[in-house]
């Protein structure tokens, strides 16, 4: 956390100095008529099993579905450590606001090792992607100025974005400045802790072979007790959570989850895991042996 504001204020005295590009300025007003707020993929919150108020259940008869605010997915967990890499391939979303919401609209998605069980650390990587049907600007950018993570996807009536990041819960998210995606790019996402303290975050651009990668070292424990392939909607530090956005659907394929001794597991089995916000299921997550989908199904 330290090392985040640290950086963050590197930063921003660097920007002083600077002189800032048309797109930089565009950036930094966004950011401060937003307010400026920091992303952060935070542990699952609040899991519990189906909400009884919920008259139609999605997951019906499905004994292993349990429902959260922030995490849909599968997860792998084990109650000693045992994981040390996982990874996964999906394709970039194209996002749109919920039914009659307006405004910046939000979800990511990664792969990750702990946040399920083990709350305390959580090594993760993936892409955010957001929808801003009104134009009036997103969250969360200064955080990573001078670079500009978010790419527009589409023209100014309807922005489209989607940046790769990394992050050691509890620092906050990083975005890769030297790689950009839009909706339709593959992406292969993977995590490996070379230690509980250490480890890679690597996305690679499918359809190029283009590797971005972040080493970390010294950070805080992991367990290695999880393993899982998640569609958040993820936390604006200080705020809540963000607005979640119609994420359509994002399915995981070749999802590996790698063990200490070294064997591979795929999500056959796993913990299945929705988004329930206010009595209502956003989400509807199923496996197979070779893939993990998250489908959004709110307004
Ligand atoms: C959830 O997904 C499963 C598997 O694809 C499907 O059979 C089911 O109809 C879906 N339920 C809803 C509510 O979308
Ligand atoms: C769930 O299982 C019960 C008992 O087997 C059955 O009566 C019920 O119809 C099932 N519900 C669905 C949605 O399949
Ligand atoms: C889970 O932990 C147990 C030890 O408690 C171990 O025997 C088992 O192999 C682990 N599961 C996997 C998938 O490695
Ligand atoms: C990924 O590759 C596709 C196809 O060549 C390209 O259109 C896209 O911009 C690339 N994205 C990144 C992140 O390099």
């Amino acid at each position: 956390m330290f090392a985040a504001m640290l950086l963050c204020q590197v930063l921003l005295a660097t920007a002083v100095f600077a002189i800032p590009t048309s797109k930089e300025r565009f950036a930094q007003r966004l950011a401060r008529r937003a307010g400026g707020f920091n992303h952060q993929s935070t542990p699952r919150q609040g899991v519990e099993s189906a909400p009884v108020d919920l008259e139609v259940n999605a997951h019906d008869n499905v004994s292993n579905t349990l429902y959260s605010t922030n995490w849909a997915g599968a997860v792998l967990s084990n109650s000693t450590a045992t994981w040390t890499s996982i990874t996964g391939t999906f394709v970039v979303p194209t996002p749109k606001e919920p039914d009659s919401a307006s405004g910046p609209h939000y979800a990511t998605a990664w792969v990750g090792i702990d946040g399920y069980t083990c709350q305390t650390a959580i090594l993760q990587t993936g892409v955010d992607f957001a929808v801003d049907g009104d134009n009036v600007g997103y969250y969360g950018e200064h955080h990573d100025y001078p670079a500009i993570p978010f790419v527009h996807l589409q023209g100014a009536d309807r922005i489209l974005r989607a940046a790769a990041w990394y992050e050691w819960f509890p620092a906050y998210q990083y975005y890769f400045s030297d790689i950009s995606f839009k909706a339709g790019d593959t992406v292969e996402a993977t995590v490996t802790a070379t230690s509980k303290t250490g480890g890679t975050a690597t996305i690679t651009n499918k359809s190029t072979g283009q590797t971005v990668s972040h080493t970390f070292s010294n950070q805080p424990s992991l367990c290695e007790y999880d393993a899982e392939w998640i569609v958040e909607d993820f936390t604006e530090v200080g705020v809540g959570l963000a607005p979640f956005a119609n994420f359509g659907k994002v399915t995981f394929t070749g999802p590996t989850a790698t063990t200490n001794s070294g064997s591979s597991v795929g999500p056959l089995g796993a913990t299945l895991l929705d988004i329930e916000q206010n009595g209502q299921v956003l989400t509807n997550t199923s496996v197979d042996s070779s893939s993990v989908t998250v489908q959004y199904i709110g307004p």
